[in-house]
């Protein structure tokens, strides 16, 4: 039995955060600033306030200035706009980035709209949603993105082939689907009231599984010779050791015997998305630089 390869992740994302990093510096030399990187962070999940350290580090680590803003899970919405239109005026500031969710009480759509498009380095306004849709220059949903340099690393022109992501989120499926059509790819979004699923992922050369269900994607489902990224990162308790492990939206074990390329959990997808995040930052502030 041949066995498919594990995509890393983890070591592309660090090539990638090695090359924004010598985009800093020119831009820095030239520039006279720093790119400036906010990010928001409203109450104290702990899972949250995780990303947000580990966000922050990284920035710095590639050079460019790093500013947290963390406030009570009690803030109110306006106070909330309000320092989104400070962070949209400060001229140190290349990109915002609000860590989601928000509390129930705050609608994370007017929050979202109140950041400046060239700002938006988490591609989430409607702004930037459209113009990626319209094919226009747009600031692109950093883990979409991180998906479609490990697709082209692996496979190179995507032209012609079939894709099926599963899920239909603002945040991955969604933007990924429009990503893969700019590809060329002949694209169709299943999702959890999807009918045959597994008829459906079996046509697909590429799969990108993004649903939040543990596992959900069947080894066997997979065509063989197919490309897999698993975006799912759920946490699950061992039933009979009571440990808890992380595993993604595919039972990759069984999808490995099928597959040509796949992505792990964790170490795959997800150190992708801060990389790219750190690149869409340099974008903004070359766009905004002029
Ligand atoms: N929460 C989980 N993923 C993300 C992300 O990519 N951006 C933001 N802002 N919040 C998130």
């Amino acid at each position: 039995m041949t066995i498919g390869k594990i995509i890393d992740g983890k070591a592309y994302a660090a090539g990638l955060r090695d090359t924004v990093a010598e985009g800093v510096a020119a831009f820095t030399a030239q520039a006279g600033r720093k790119p400036g990187l906010a990010v928001v962070l409203v109450g104290e999940d702990p899972a949250s306030s995780v990303y947000v350290r580990s966000k922050g580090k990284m920035t710095v680590a590639v050079g460019m200035e790093s500013y947290e803003f963390k406030r009570p899970v009690t803030i109110g919405q306006d106070d909330l706009l309000d320092l989104i239109a400070e962070l949209n005026q400060d001229d140190r500031i290349d990109g915002i980035l609000v860590q989601l969710p928000l509390p129930s009480h705050i609608d994370e759509s007017s929050v979202i709209a109140a950041i400046d498009p060239a700002k938006d380095v988490d591609g989430f306004h409607v702004v930037n949603a459209g113009r990626l849709a319209t094919g226009q220059e747009a600031l692109v949903p950093c883990t979409p993105m991180g998906c479609i340099m490990l697709l082209k690393d692996e496979l190179g022109d995507l032209s012609g082939l079939e894709a099926v992501v599963v899920g239909r989120s603002n945040i991955v499926g969604k933007p990924m689907a429009q990503l893969l059509l700019a590809e060329s790819c002949t694209v169709t979004i299943a999702h959890s009231r999807t009918r045959d699923l597994a008829s459906i992922v079996h046509r697909a050369d590429i799969v990108v599984a993004a649903v939040g269900r543990a596992e959900m994607v069947k080894g066997e489902w997979i065509k063989p010779g197919a490309t897999v990224i698993d975006v799912g990162i759920n946490r699950v308790t061992d039933t009979e050791d009571g440990k808890s492990r992380i595993v993604g939206d595919v039972a990759t074990a069984e999808a490995l015997a099928h597959v040509r390329a796949i992505t792990p959990v964790p170490g795959g997808v997800g150190p992708m998305t801060i990389a790219v995040l750190l690149r869409n930052t340099l974008v903004a502030a070359h766009a905004r630089a002029g």
